[in-house]
């Protein structure tokens, strides 16, 4: 068997972000600046790094964005009115706040609290509504990652058989929609899942999002399946840290017909969509305004390729 193709997630992110970066440029050419909000609250070491880069994409866009850090003993009424205020800066488009929080404050509180134009996470119940629904939404940026790398990868997912693997809020179960909106058979498994190595070698592509490391082996897949690896662990092998997915690469490489790599996968696509939709939802609400005018109109409007969202 030949091995696996590997599916280039900072390739795939790179063109996705030229995209997004001209479709800035094009609302600031017609008067509409785009601006995200991130709110970091604690010192997380990890979240640090995440919202650092998410700043860096952001600037190389030409996505403005403005940081609001808060200290780890930081009341939840105090996030909450922050992100209030937030809600109602119109010159803010996207708010994002990094998680985890700390143990004092409520993550389902904080993300009601955001308003659901301006959630450029997709976590909201709105959004999460719509969804399912198939109406147009934020949609979560990992999953929708995922969904563009496999329609890169396979062009029509129609008729596909998907097994997603985890049910978390933040990517399972807005995968599975986001696969079943594709036209796919989807198959959700999880801890309490009876026979789930064999459902998965049912496949034709497998989304691991499990979070334990190197979980799935080869006796998992399907010959010439397409893998997906969200998983992103850290490991010591020989006195190192390694970064490892849920997927044990080595062996599923060598029967999956395409692999994403960890890193260099999924990772770049999540960042990529957050800058989409924080360009999406600047989109929806300049459209919403009472003074966008007919040429305005036009160059808002979503175009082809932002199709998970148009679609219904
Ligand atoms: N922490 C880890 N991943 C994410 C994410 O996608 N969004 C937010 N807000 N926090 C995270």
């Amino acid at each position: 068997m030949n091995p696996a193709r590997l599916i280039d997630g900072r390739a795939a992110a790179a063109g996705l972000l030229e995209t997004v970066k001209e479709d800035v440029a094009k609302l600031q050419a017609s008067g509409v600046s785009v601006t995200l909000a991130v709110v970091l609250v604690g010192d997380d070491p990890a979240s640090h790094v995440y919202v650092r880069s998410k700043l860096l994409r952001a600037s190389e866009v030409g996505i403005r964005s403005v940081e609001h850090r808060l200290p780890a003993d930081t009341a939840q009424a105090t996030l909450l009115s922050l992100i209030e205020a937030l809600n109602s800066d119109a010159r803010v488009n996207g708010i994002l706040v990094q998680m985890p929080l700390p143990e004092q404050i409520d993550e389902g509180a904080v993300i009601a609290t955001i308003a659901a134009e301006k959630d450029v996470d997709g976590f909201h119940r709105e959004n999460v509504g719509r969804l399912v629904l198939g109406e147009p939404a934020l949609t979560p940026c990992t999953p929708s990652g995922c969904l563009f790398l496999l329609e890169h990868t396979l062009g029509d997912l129609s008729g596909k058989h998907a097994v997603v693997i985890g049910r978390s809020n933040i990517v399972g179960k807005p995968m599975a929609s986001l696969l079943l909106q594709a036209n796919c058979s989807v198959t959700i498994l999880h801890s309490h899942s009876v026979d789930a190595r064999e459902l998965c070698r049912q496949a034709d592509i497998v989304v691991a999002a499990v979070g334990r490391a190197q979980m799935i082996d080869a006796s998992w897949i399907k010959p010439g399946a397409t893998v997906i690896d969200v998983g992103i662990n850290r490991i010591e092998i020989d006195g190192r840290t390694r970064l490892v997915g849920d997927i044990e690469f080595e062996s599923v490489s060598r029967v999956a017909g395409a692999i994403t790599p960890v890193p260099g996968g999924v990772g770049p696509m999540t960042i990529g969509f957050l800058m989409r939709n924080t360009v999406l939802a600047a989109k929806g609400q300049s459209l919403k305004s009472v003074s966008a005018k007919p040429a305005q109109r036009e160059i808002l409007r979503c175009r082809a390729t932002d199709r998970v969202s148009e679609r219904s």
